[in-house]
C-alpha cells in the first residue's frame, strides 16, 4: 500500500462496516446477538479455533441456548496452518469469524437461502460463486449429502459450479472429536491470473484462484473417539465467515494482507523499512510480520503474556518469528510494537474500549520480548549461515539441539530459515539427541543425589 489515499478509493466497504451489515442481517431475522468468547477462553483447544466452538454444550443438547438462532464475530487462532502464512496470500493464524447458528431451528434450505440473499446484499458478485457439498466417502463411510446439492439447485446455483468434495475438504471437525457434519463452502473465482494453470484446478485446489470465505456446516454428528460418527439430538447449522476473506473479496484485492485490516501495519512497516524490497521473500516477510504481530495482539488482549508453555509460548514464538522477518527487510532493532497502533485503529470497531486501552501494553511487551531475544537472534542467524547438511542431504538434529540447549534459539525456527536455503532437517536425529541429553541429565541428578547423600 503506497499512500492513504489509494487505501481509501481500493478499501469501498471497510472490514468493521461489512461486520456490522452480517450481525445486523442476522439479527433482523430473529437471530440473537452474543458477545465473542475470549480467545483464551477454552478448555479443549489452547485458543478458539472456530465461532462454534464456545456453543458446543448447546450442539450437544447439554444444555438450553439463550435462543434458538445466534449470530456472532468470534476471534479465533489456528496454529495449524502458520507454516503456510505469507506463502500463501490467503492463508492466517489469527481472524475474525462471523457466524450464525440454528441450534435445532432451521436446516439446509434456509442457511442457504440466508446466505445468499446476504450475499447479494453485500454486493458479492454470485455469478463467479462455486460451492462444494459433501461427496460421501469410504474414509468416513457417511453418505453424500444430497440434500444440499438439491438446496443448491433448487436456489438456482448452476449444477456446474456445484462440485462434491470428499471428507477432508466438506466434513467439517474440530480435528478431533466432537460435534461435526458434513459442510457445503463457498468460494469466488478470481480467475486464471491468480491460478495454477492446471486443467484440473477447481475449489479445493491448493492455488489462490478460488478463494473459499464461507463455509455452512451441517452438525449433525458426534465423532466419537473409536472413530465413528454417531448422530446428535439435535440437527443444527453452524456457519462460519472469514471476515479478511470476505473483505478481500468485496475489496477486490490480491491478498488478505492488502484488505484494510492490515493496510495501516502494511504503511508502518514500510515506513520502518523503506528500502526493504520486493522479492518474494521479503513480500513473505511482510505477510509474516503482520500476521504475527496482529496474532499476538490478541493473545495479549486475551490476558497471556510470552512463556516457555502453553499459550504463551505461542506468543512467543510468533513474536521470535516475526522478529526474525524483520532482519530479512533490514530492520535489526525492535519494531513489532509499532505495528500495534496502526493494526487497531484502522479496525477500531473490532476492539472493545478497554482493548483499545490495553493495545499500547501489549505493543510493550512484544518490544520487551523482542528486545530479549535480539541477541540470540543474531548470534543464531550467524552459526546458522555456517550450517549445511550431512552427507544425507539433511543437517544433523544435533546440531539443531545444541543450538537450542547452548544458544537458546528455537529449533522450528532453525529449521524455517533452512527450509529458507533448501534445507531440512534430520527430526528423528534431533529427537534423538534431546533424549540422550535428558537421559544424561537424569545420570548427573541421580549420581549428584548419591554423592550428596
Ligand atoms: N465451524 C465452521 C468453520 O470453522 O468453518
Amino acid at each position: 500500500m503506497n499512500n492513504h489515499t489509494e487505501d481509501h478509493r481500493q478499501h469501498s466497504v471497510s472490514s468493521p462496516e461489512i461486520a456490522r451489515r452480517y450481525l445486523a442481517f442476522f439479527r433482523a431475522r430473529d437471530h440473537l446477538q452474543i458477545a465473542g468468547t475470549p480467545l483464551a477462553g477454552t478448555e479443549s483447544t489452547l485458543f478458539v479455533i472456530a465461532g462454534m466452538q464456545p456453543l458446543l454444550p448447546w450442539l450437544r443438547g447439554e444444555a438450553p441456548p439463550p435462543a434458538p438462532r445466534l449470530t456472532t464475530l468470534q476471534r479465533c487462532l489456528r496454529m495449524d496452518d502458520a507454516d503456510a502464512v505469507g506463502v500463501n496470500g490467503l492463508k492466517l493464524s489469527g481472524f475474525n469469524m462471523l457466524g450464525n447458528w440454528s441450534i435445532g431451528d432451521y436446516g439446509r434450505r434456509e442457511a442457504i437461502d440466508f446466505a445468499r440473499e446476504l450475499l447479494s446484499e453485500i454486493g458479492v458478485d454470485r455469478s463467479a460463486m462455486w460451492v462444494t457439498v459433501f461427496g460421501g466417502d469410504s474414509v468416513s463411510h457417511l453418505p453424500p449429502d444430497d440434500e444440499t446439492i438439491q438446496q443448491w439447485r433448487r436456489a438456482g446455483h448452476p449444477e456446474q459450479r456445484i462440485v462434491r468434495l470428499g471428507s477432508d475438504d466438506n466434513l467439517w471437525t474440530m480435528n478431533s472429536p466432537g460435534p461435526c457434519g458434513p459442510c457445503t463452502e463457498m468460494f469466488i473465482d478470481r480467475g486464471e491470473a491468480f491460478g495454477c494453470g492446471q486443467s484440473t484446478c477447481r475449489p479445493g485446489c491448493s492455488c489462490e484462484r478460488f478463494l473459499e470465505f464461507w463455509n455452512l456446516v451441517f452438525i449433525e454428528y458426534e465423532w466419537q473417539r473409536d472413530g465413528s460418527f454417531t448422530p446428535l439430538p439435535l440437527r443444527s447449522v453452524d456457519t462460519g465467515m472469514g471476515l479478511e476473506r470476505i473483505a478481500a473479496v468485496l475489496q477486490e484485492t490480491p491478498t488478505l494482507f492488502e484488505t484494510d485490516l492490515y493496510a495501516g501495519a502494511q504503511q508502518r512497516l514500510a515506513e520502518l523499512a523503506p528500502g526493504g524490497g520486493d522479492s518474494p521473500q521479503q513480500q513473505r516477510a511482510r505477510r509474516v510480520i503482520v500476521d504475527a504481530v496482529r496474532s499476538a495482539l490478541y493473545i495479549g488482549l486475551a490476558g497471556v503474556v510470552p512463556r516457555s508453555d502453553g499459550r504463551g509460548s505461542v506468543m512467543r514464538r510468533l513474536i521470535r518469528r516475526a522478529a526474525r522477518q524483520g532482519r530479512i527487510l533490514g530492520l535489526d532493532q525492535p519494531f513489532l510494537g509499532e505495528l500495534v497502533a496502526p493494526l487497531v485503529e484502522r479496525a477500531e470497531d473490532l476492539f472493545s474500549p478497554d482493548e483499545q486501552r490495553l493495545a499500547p501494553q501489549v505493543a510493550g511487551l512484544l518490544t520487551h520480548e523482542e528486545r530479549r531475544f535480539a541477541r540470540v537472534l543474531t548470534t543464531g542467524l550467524r552459526l546458522l549461515d555456517r550450517v549445511q547438511p550431512e552427507s544425507g542431504g539433511l543437517v544433523s538434529g544435533e546440531q539443531l539441539f545444541l543450538l537450542h540447549a547452548e544458544r537458546g534459539f528455537p529449533a522450528d525456527l532453525a529449521a524455517e530459515v533452512l527450509a529458507e536455503r533448501g534445507i531440512a532437517v534430520d527430526w528423528p536425529g534431533y529427537l534423538a539427541a534431546m533424549e540422550r541429553h535428558h537421559a544424561i541429565s537424569r545420570v548427573s541428578v541421580r549420581h549428584a543425589t548419591d554423592v550428596t547423600e
